[in-house]
């Protein structure tokens, strides 16, 4: 009998992990039902174009070849977050970029490599992708990774722990530096329109407020806190703003917005700083902590994490249930019908148990 020809491939932003979700997935395919597995290039890219090689196109994976990536940050695949093929970026006459259809393509090269099925490990973005491809005929199963642990249908995403050890180590240093010199000192974190790297970094990493999407801010409460602690003898504060927060009837702090992406969140802690700066009688410093969040080697936890999704992907692989995301829900690894994953975000509550925590110990969200 043929070999079970599967695809696997990388999209959206890459986070600690993914190469660990191949390294199981690829072992548990290869060892335990004897597939070919082709690893594809820069999430669809490597479909829409099969010629595609920047730097190498898509590659036949071994057990040989994925034995060293389990503790290795980023994807040996390469991902894109501009590669959705129902809006595939192309540069008109004009020099502008616009945006067509491709997945026409992806569909017959799909068909062309003999391939069976096509795991596809990304976020919400490449789950809506993922649902309309399998509208298509194409059988997908999903993998949920994102460091913004923004996917409601998971009660955790693989990435989002190593995030937050590196926000919180970052939050331990600065204070070390803030409290030499006196400083408040703003560490701009990432997460997209969440605030979890923020509120869990935050609160691990002792901040003295906390800046997130769901609760829009004022600067006067984060001012009063700074006083406070100054009068108190606490010549130094600290405060984690994540990138999407917002002013009380603001705005996000939004940089460029290319064709077929996200607009970029940039700013926001610069912006906090601006407006404080005036109100309170110390010196403010910056660090944007940036994609320092996204490399370097998984956490334990996420690389146990991303192994159980790529073996529980390749299940559902071998079982033909397609159209499903595998995710961890009470400690358990599941699925969930990727329509469902796709359509549903997941947001700090704002009157949640973790919010309750850190106000309890003084942490002010500059709501009140
Ligand atoms: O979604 C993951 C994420 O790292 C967000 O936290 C961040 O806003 C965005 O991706 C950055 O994307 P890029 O790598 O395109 O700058």
């Amino acid at each position: 009998m043929a070999k079970k020809r599967v695809a696997i491939m990388t999209g959206g932003g890459d986070c600690p992990g993914l190469n660990a979700v191949i390294y199981g997935a690829v072992r548990v395919g290869i060892a335990r039902y004897g597939w070919e597995v082709l690893g594809v290039e820069d999430a669809t890219r490597g479909l829409i174009d099969l010629a595609y090689a920047f730097p190498h196109g898509n590659q036949w994976l071994t057990l040989e070849s994925v034995r060293p990536i389990l503790s290795r940050g980023g994807t040996i695949l390469g991902t894109s977050n501009r590669s959705d093929p129902f809006n595939f970026v192309v540069r008109n006459a004009d020099g502008t970029e616009g945006t067509i259809d491709v997945s026409d393509r992806v569909v017959e090269n799909f068909k062309k490599l003999d391939l069976s099925a096509l795991i596809s490990i990304g976020g919400d973005g490449s789950m809506r992708i993922a649902k309309l491809l399998i509208d298509k005929g194409i059988p997908i199963v999903g993998v949920p990774k994102t460091i913004d642990n923004d996917l409601a249908s998971t009660d955790q995403t693989f990435g989002f722990d190593t995030a937050v050890q590196i926000a919180t180590e970052a939050l331990d240093r600065v204070r070390d530096t803030a409290e030499s010199h006196d400083r408040v000192m703003i560490v701009e974190v990432m997460g997209r329109d969440a605030g979890f790297i923020a509120l869990h970094a935050g609160i691990a990493g002792g901040a003295d407020a906390i800046l997130i999407p769901e609760i829009p801010y004022r600067l006067e409460p984060i001012a009063e806190t700074v006083k406070a602690r100054r009068a108190a003898g606490q010549t130094y504060s600290v405060i984690v703003v994540a990138e999407g927060a917002k002013p009380k009837d603001g705005q996000a702090s939004v940089g460029e917005h290319k064709a077929g992406a996200m607009p970029r969140l940039m700013g926001a802690g610069m912006r906090v700083a601006d407006g404080l700066g005036p109100m309170i009688a110390a010196e403010l410093r910056v660090t944007v902590l940036g994609h320092i969040q996204r490399g370097g080697s998984p956490s334990n936890y996420d690389r146990v994490l991303a192994v159980r999704y790529g073996q529980a992907a390749a299940e559902l692989v071998e079982r033909g249930e397609f159209g499903r995301m595998v995710a961890l829900r009470g400690g358990e690894i599941t699925s969930v019908a990727i329509a469902e994953a796709s359509a549903a975000n997941k947001r700090v509550d704002p009157r949640g148990q973790l919010v309750s925590t850190a106000r309890a110990i003084g942490v002010t969200f500059g709501d009140e």
